[in-house]
């Protein structure tokens, strides 16, 4: 069987990475998290003290670009992969609430999307690969074999935000982990550069009121289909 490109793209919080990883293991394909790649960058200005109360000077930002060193690699106790920037694991570090206050505004900026985006490219281009994001399916990969586009019910995104916070340690309110989503969703859908939109040739998955299971079963029965129509 060939091996295709699968593109997610979806509201925040609705299961993406969830699901991603999940087909990744089942079809023994790379899984790459786009969003931890624009999350790594906001982590950096934040260390460099690049953003201050929520604001920051792009010019001062695209020059750390160059500075920036992103590699995933597998983790065989979480059977995921882990994230690492300049050689250090930063996968929890760039799961905190002031990475993601601050996450949707830097990556509406272009360069910092220009580069992500080729390094993007170039990690899916043998296929085999299972990507999740917000513009994977309308931009970095138009080609990919299979799109979905993923959402849920807002309440039930913020329930499974706030468990997978709090089983992190952190412990932010219903209300804020839900304007956190809600404010980045916004921004994502309106900011100029590549902003997240349905791709015309995706399928749409509401799994507001799947099980994880349902929805694996779902997305391999879509999988099966389309690579018989491919071989
Ligand atoms: O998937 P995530 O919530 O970890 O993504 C963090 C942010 O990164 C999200 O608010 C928007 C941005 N993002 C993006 O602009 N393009 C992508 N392909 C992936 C994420």
């Amino acid at each position: 069987m060939s091996k295709i490109t699968i593109a997610i793209d979806g509201y925040s919080s609705c299961g993406k990475s969830t699901l991603a990883k999940a087909l990744a293991a089942k079809l023994g394909y790379a899984y790459v998290d786009s969003g931890a790649m624009y999350r790594c960058v906001t982590l950096y200005a934040l260390r460099n003290g690049l953003i201050k109360d929520n604001s920051f000077i792009e010019d001062e930002i695209i020059k750390t670009l160059s500075e920036i060193n992103l590699k995933f690699e597998f983790n065989p106790f979480t059977k995921s992969s882990d994230t690492f920037l300049n050689n250090e694991n930063v996968e929890k570090d760039i799961r905190q609430m002031i990475v993601s206050e601050n996450v949707s505004k830097v990556s509406a900026i272009k360069a910092v999307r220009t580069k992500m985006i080729m390094i993007q490219r170039e990690l899916g281009k043998n296929g085999g690969i299972v990507m999740d994001g917000r513009d994977i399916g309308t931009n970095v990969f138009p080609n990919a074999d299979l799109k979905l586009f993923m959402t849920a019910d807002p309440d039930i995104r913020t329930q499974r935000r706030l468990d997978e916070l709090t089983s992190k340690g952190q412990h932010p309110t219903f209300l804020e982990v839900k304007q956190n989503l809600l404010s980045r969703d916004h921004e994502d859908t309106h900011r100029k550069e590549n902003p997240l939109t349905q791709a015309k040739d995706a399928i749409v998955l509401d799994n507001s009121d799947l099980t994880r299971e349902q929805q694996l079963d779902f997305v391999l029965k879509l999988i099966h289909d389309l690579t018989l129509k491919v071989n």
